[in-house]
Formats: structure tokens, C-alpha cells, sequence
């Protein structure tokens, strides 16, 4: 079957020809892949700057944001049968018996360090026209949601975010009618899906983003109902000026200079989420300003990796609840879909397109 790899050593990626997986235990699940979703972390993972192949393998299948459908279920699986669309989860727990993270199912607090991400560290990913995945791993998907739900995993993102900003807000009582504001740094898919997640928790949100306006992320976000202000043209003390301080930013930029800037808008009490993976970036940061703002204002700055299966079941729940909210909202987000000879291209830049590129392996 047809697969796309990267070659670490040589820099390669490129469509292999390898043999279609078998279910190896009755707890296995069989699926044709019918979408894989590109972003960020798989053009860091082709540029050698993050992940790795499997244990002694020289090439890593690619792809780690997907949709698919069941096409065999091993005998002990209940809850899934052929036809069925799915989207599996990317992390792995460790084997470590002493991990309390992995052990209690949230691989994405994972203390060792040992974990396997698939299409990313250490695991092949689900860029090819089948993968085996184990039930226990996967998320079933509403046959309507056929058309947006390879949209599940960056969505994921944002639901553990928010999940963790309202555990961290309990310490305020009073807050809990009142969601405020929120700035989102960043118009890629995951900015976008997380105003989205934002505004549907009630947030008066702003997306912040390099480029003036018009752009077609512009637009997508302020069909959503959100503000957009390009930080080109108003930085972030004309952004606060505008809009107010946010009591929950959500950086989606991955730019480390960016999003440290952007913590001056946090208001009193607010919480600042990190979900970009940066490469290392000399900034000039005033450590005794920012401190003093975070001790005097109690706020909290999270990083945030994803995602457990309660984010994945959430992230699938929401997707149903953004189409009635913005019918075709989510639909204008996958702005190119591709055959797998082009995910090079796409993933270089080449061929990218404005929002969210999605490789196409199978029309189901
Ligand atoms: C993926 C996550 C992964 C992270 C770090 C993100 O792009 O969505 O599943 O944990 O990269 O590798």
C-alpha cells in the first residue's frame, strides 16, 4: 500500500510502497485512512527539528491528524463495526510502571518522557492507505461530521486548553458566569478552532495575527463573529487599547518572541495558554517586569501538549456544535485537499494554501 516518509538521514520525504498491516490482537481495529490533516509540528518532524522514526527504522510514516473507517474489527471489539468512521489519538502512553500519568490514561501528562506519538516520535503515523490501531485508541465519529472531522485533533488542542483554564479559574468563584475576554495569537487552524472553542465557552474573542487585513484568515475568523487585528499594524499596546486586556490568551502562533509579547495584554487573574512548539528564538525579555506582572496580577501561564480521550470525545461533540452554530464555518478551514504524491509540497510550503491542507488517501 502507499505511504508517505520521511528519511531523516537523506531528508526525503516521499510516497513508499509498503505492506498493508494486519490485526495483530482481537482488541485491534482495522482502518482505511480517508484524510490526513498537515500542520506546524509535520513540517518540523520533515525538517529533522522534531520527532524521530521508530526504534531501529530509518523512515517514520508521517501524519498524525486523521480520519478513517473501520474496515475489520478484531473479536473482542464491541463497539466499533466495518463502515464506522474514526479518528485516533496521536500519544502513546510510556511503559513505565511507575508513570501515574500514562498508567491513569493521560499519556499527554506523560512524566517520563518515554511516550510515542504516532506521525510523530517514535511511532509510525497514519499517513497511508491503512493503519491498525488498537479500539482503546480510537474515537468513533458521527457520519455527518464526514466532510470536517480531520478537524478532530487540532480541535483537541483547544479542548484540553480549556478544560485546564477553567480547572485553574475554580480558585475564582465569582468568575464562573462571566467568561470574559479572550485574545487568540494566531490565525492557522488551531487559532481558528480554538476561537471557535473560545466563543462557544462564551468569550468575547479577538484573533490576533501578523497579517493585515483582508486575508482569508481574517475572514474566517470574523465570520465567527470574533474581531481579528493584524499585530503588523497594531501592536500589542494599540491591541489592549482596542480590545481590553484578555483574561485568557490562547497562543496558537508558535512564535516564542510573539506570544511572550502578548502576555502584556492579560488582564488581572487572567491565564496565558501555550500550545506553539518554538524553535529556539534569542528575544529580549524584561524577566523582572514580567514577574512582578504574574505575582501582582495571580496569573498563571500554562503549556499545554494533547491530548487525552476526553479531549478527543469533547473535540468530536463540539465539531457537531460548531456546524449548527456556523453552518459551513468549519468547511472554509480546509482550504486544499491533495493526493499523497503532493505532501511535500504541501508540507514545504510550496503548495500550501491558506488555512488547513489535507492530504486525501481514500473518497471512502
Ligand atoms: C500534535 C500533538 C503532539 C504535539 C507534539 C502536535 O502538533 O497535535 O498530538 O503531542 O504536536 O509532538
Amino acid at each position: 500500500m502507499k505511504a508517505v516518509a520521511v528519511f531523516p538521514k537523506s531528508g526525503e520525504v516521499k510516497v513508499i510502497d509498503v505492506p498493508e498491516p494486519r490485526l495483530g490482537s482481537p482488541t485491534q481495529v482495522r482502518v482505511r485512512t480517508l484524510e490526513v490533516g498537515v500542520c506546524g509540528t509535520d513540517r518540523e518532524v520533515v525538517q529533522g527539528k522534531h520527532g524521530k522514526p521508530p526504534e531501529g527504522e530509518d523512515h517514520l510514516i508521517v501524519g498524525h491528524e486523521c480520519l478513517g473507517e473501520v474496515v475489520e474489527v478484531g473479536a473482542q471489539v464491541k463497539d466499533l463495526a466495518p463502515g464506522d468512521l474514526v479518528v485516533p489519538r496521536v500519544r502513546q502512553p510510556c511503559r513505565d510502571g511507575g508513570c501515574l500519568p500514562c498508567r491513569s490514561g493521560y499519556a499527554d501528562f506523560c512524566v517520563t518522557g518515554e511516550y510515542t506519538e504516532r506521525g510523530i516520535q517514535g511511532a509510525h503515523g497514519f499517513a497511508a492507505e491503512y493503519f491498525v490501531e488498537d479500539v482503546a485508541s480510537l474515537h468513533k465519529v458521527p457520519r455527518e461530521l464526514r466532510g470536517v472531522a480531520v478537524l478532530t485533533e487540532p480541535l483537541t488542542i483547544a479542548e484540553k486548553a480549556l478544560r485546564e483554564v477553567a480547572h485553574v479559574q475554580t480558585r475564582m468563584p465569582w468568575q464562573r458566569r462571566a467568561p470574559g475576554k479572550a485574545v487568540v495569537l494566531g490565525s492557522g487552524p488551531v487559532g481558528l478552532l480554538g476561537a471557535m472553542a473560545l466563543m462557544r465557552a462564551g468569550f468575547q474573542t479577538t484573533v490576533y495575527s501578523r497579517s493585515p487585513k483582508p486575508n482569508p484568515k481574517a475572514e474566517a475568523a470574523e465570520s465567527l463573529g470574533a474581531a481579528y487585528v493584524s499585530s503588523k499594524q497594531h501592536p500589542v499596546d494599540a491591541l489592549v487599547r482596542q480590545r481590553g486586556r484578555a483574561d485568557v490568551v490562547y497562543e496558537a502562533a508558535g512564535s516564542a518572541s510573539a506570544a511572550f509579547e502578548v502576555i502584556k495584554a492579560l488582564a488581572p487573574n487572567g491565564v496565558y495558554v501555550f500550545t506553539g512548539v518554538p524553535e529556539s528564538e534569542e528575544g529580549e525579555l524584561d524577566e523582572g517586569v514580567l514577574m512582578k506582572q504574574l505575582v501582582m496580577n495571580n496569573q498563571v501561564l500554562i503549556g499545554t501538549v494533547n491530548a487525552a480521550a476526553e479531549d478527543f470525545e469533547s473535540a468530536v461533540e463540539n465539531l457537531g456544535r460548531f456546524r449548527t452554530k456556523w453552518p459551513g464555518g468549519l468547511e472554509r478551514l480546509i482550504t486544499a485537499r491533495h493526493p499523497p504524491e503532493a505532501y511535500a509540497e504541501v508540507v514545504t510550503g510550496d503548495k500550501r494554501s491558506d488555512i488547513k491542507d489535507v492530504i486525501v488517501f481514500s473518497r471512502g
